[in-house]
């Protein structure tokens, strides 16, 4: 499965060298955090690769695959350019046949997270954000935290994302707000300790 799947991606993605490097990046990061954390690292390898695999298709398609996981009241919530996780997790269960509602969940919450997010989420998220070919500094600094702190690492990625959402005028979901509370908390709490 893993071989159709990486085959997929180089045809899907033949004219977008930048995102193969991306999806390759992700699946590495969450290796890496992976091994230290102590999640399975196939779980996420196949997250990793299946997480953008609906990012260029268009609206109509977007609509139609976002629909069989989310409602239209919560998909209306969420910007266009955020429909892909919905839809991404919807072809990874009916297209590649992955059952593993960890999978479609972490695929589903890769781009603006939840609260309480399981580890395999949590990986996924940070590691769509700190990837090697992402160079910011506010990328830089979660990726030093994520190796030793998660909760911490996820709060400043839900920190930047929202901020950079408010400053181009985007739609943020309440859940990407409820997320971030949650996870303030928690970043609060460990450094208190
Ligand atoms: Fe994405
Ligand atoms: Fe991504």
């Amino acid at each position: 499965m893993m071989e159709r799947i990486i085959e997929d991606l180089k045809r899907i993605y033949r004219h977008r060298p930048d995102r193969l490097r991306h999806v390759y990046g992700v699946r590495d990061m969450a290796v890496r955090l992976g091994k230290i954390h102590g999640a399975d690292l196939d779980t996420l390898r196949l997250a990793a690769y299946l997480h953008d695999i609906t990012k260029y298709e268009d609206e109509a398609f977007q609509r139609t695959w976002a629909l069989k996981r989310v409602s239209e009241e919560t998909l209306a919530r969420f910007d266009k350019p955020l429909w892909h996780a919905f839809s991404a997790a919807a072809v990874a269960k009916e297209v590649y046949g992955i059952d593993d509602e960890t999978v479609l969940t972490a695929i589903e919450h890769h781009t603006v997270g939840r609260p309480k997010m399981n580890l395999i989420e949590k990986i996924l998220f940070i590691s769509d954000y700190i990837e090697p070919t992402r160079l910011y500094p506010a990328c830089v600094k979660a990726r030093e935290i994520a190796f030793n702190d998660l909760d911490h690492a996820v709060n400043v990625a839900l920190e930047e994302g929202i901020r950079h959402y408010e400053k181009v005028g985007g739609k943020i979901p309440d859940l990407a707000y409820d997320a971030h509370h949650h996870y303030a908390k928690r970043g609060g709490h460990h450094e208190q300790n």
